[in-house]
């Protein structure tokens, strides 16, 4: 009944504050909120495409690309630590532990290197164009790198080499699955 006062006396200004706080200040909002849920019903399963959104500008792409090559060479060095330790005699599982909690976090950042008009088109690099070709795909194995990374990291802050050893080979695959696919080989 107080929605439909409120609508039908038009004040726009009445701004009563939904559970959508962002739109809060539109009045007009607040009453489509009281209808929305079948509208969003479904809609939670579809992957967020937005980290494929289209660099700002060519400054910007150039940085991203930047970021990108950076940020995986530092997850390769990452990677072969963890791999050297873990196979070795005594491994060094606070250099395990550490080295574990920034890939996850790299891992994290990844998603703000794969925006549109950061591919081939820029010049150099390893990333295939077909990563923007097959964005869905992309961003589900981006996710399950996340997901490894962090199981990794937390396992690695345990003192259990064997369950670490299993969660990295777990993790290694989703590099190996994103790279088969969208990463040409580069030579330097
Ligand atoms: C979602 C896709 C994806 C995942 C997951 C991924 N990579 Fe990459 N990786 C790429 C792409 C694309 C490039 C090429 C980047 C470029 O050249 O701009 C790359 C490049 C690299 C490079 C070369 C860095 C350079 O540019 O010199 C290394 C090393 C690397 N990845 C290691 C890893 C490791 C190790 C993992 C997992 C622990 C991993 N990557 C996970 C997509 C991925």
């Amino acid at each position: 009944m107080r929605i439909i006062s409120i609508a039908a006396l038009a004040l726009p200004l009445i701004a009563c504050g939904g559970p959508d706080t962002s739109q809060a200040n539109n009045a007009a909002a607040n009453i489509s909120n009281e209808a929305r849920p079948a509208a969003t019903a479904g809609a939670s399963t579809a992957a967020d495409l937005s980290m494929f959104a289209r660099a700002p500008s060519k400054e910007a792409a150039l940085k991203i690309r930047h970021d990108r090559h950076e940020g995986m060479e530092a997850i390769g060095k990452g990677n072969k630590i963890i791999k050297q330790e873990l196979n070795a005699g005594s491994p060094n599982l606070a250099l395990v532990r550490s080295t574990a909690a920034r890939m996850a976090a790299l891992a994290g950042q990844a998603s703000g290197w794969f925006h549109a008009g950061t591919g081939p088109e820029l010049g150099k690099t390893g990333a295939k164009p077909e990563i923007w070709q097959n964005q869905p795909d992309v961003a589900a194995k981006l996710t399950a790198f996340q997901k490894a990374a962090r199981a990794f990291s937390d396992v690695a802050a345990g003192n259990d080499p064997e369950a670490m050893k299993t969660r990295f080979a777990a993790m290694s695959q989703t590099c190996k699955a994103c790279h088969d696919k969208y990463r040409s080989e580069m030579h330097h």
